[in-house]
């Protein structure tokens, strides 16, 4: 139960955003992406989810290569993710926002749920209690009835996290999660992303806080430009000559 990223390239015109990018993340395992600004790291995930084409390499997930199968079959075998900037409908309420989470694999068809039969009506009951039991471990209960619009950044963050894990994914790769959150929503989350981990997902995690990610990974990949400058596990990386001339400069300080 793996996903297997070999040898991925993507170009934007003259721009290479990945030159040949292999790593590999499975159930139980929480692997973080660091690097600069433009260093690919969304790029990574777009070619992981199928939002960008890739030039060439593969990437299975479980074994089937998945380069050429478009997002949403992904998104409904088992993916999910965040973006680095949430996309949201301002107007619509936490609530709503969470449960949109559900529909890539409800079972009740377009039909059956306008004209509303019984199976249909109890998958709605369903999905309702199912959305109350993450409002209530992201801590937005009490915010269930706001708009998207009205939400700091951090709150939108929690927000999207529990719509991306609304269908129990398989795969859930977040882009900067933290970013914007208070003290005790990083908390909040890191302990959510940790129970997630032990559950059995698989999770790929971009982060810039350093401590977030020594408390929740084994083990990190850093791109530089493209490129994979090191993996291995975090506490390593501040014995890494590359590392610390990529990031903190040729002095090491
Ligand atoms: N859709 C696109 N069209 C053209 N160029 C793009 C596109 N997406 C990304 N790029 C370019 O590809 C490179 C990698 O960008 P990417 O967004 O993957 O970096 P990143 O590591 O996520 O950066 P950041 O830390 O700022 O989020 C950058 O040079 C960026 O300008
Ligand atoms: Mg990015």
């Amino acid at each position: 139960m793996t996903i297997q990223v070999d040898n991925v390239k993507v170009q934007f015109g003259n721009v290479v955003a990945l030159a040949g990018v292999s790593l590999q993340f499975g159930a139980n395992q929480i692997v973080a992406v660091i690097g600069a600004n433009g260093s690919g790291k969304s790029t990574l995930f777009n070619s992981i989810t199928g939002f960008v084409d890739v030039t060439c390499g593969s990437i299975r997930i479980d074994g089937t290569e998945v380069v050429g199968v478009p997002a949403f079959k992904r998104i409904a075998n088992g993916l999910a993710r965040t973006f680095q900037t949430p996309r949201f409908d301002p107007f619509v309420t936490v609530e709503k926002a969470v449960m949109c989470g559900f529909y890539p694999v409800s079972r009740a068809g377009f039909m059956r749920s306008i004209f509303a039969t019984p199976s249909a009506r109890r998958e709605e009951r369903e999905i309702a209690d199912k959305c109350d039991g993450l409002l209530h471990d992201f801590k937005l209960d009490g915010l269930r009835h706001m708009q998207m619009g009205e939400l700091p950044m951090g709150q939108v963050r929690l927000v999207e996290v529990a719509r991306a894990v609304a269908n129990k994914p398989k795969y859930l790769l977040l882009d900067e999660p933290a970013a914007g959150l208070t003290k005790v929503e990083q908390t909040l989350l890191g302990d959510e992303i940790r129970r997630l981990s032990k559950s059995g997902v698989g999770i790929l995690l971009v982060e810039h806080n350093f401590n977030m990610i020594r408390e929740l990974s084994e083990h990190v990949v850093v791109l530089d430009r493209g490129a994979v400058l090191f993996t291995g596990k975090p506490d390593e990386l501040a014995g890494n000559r590359d590392f610390v001339n990529a990031y903190l400069g040729t002095s090491g300080h």
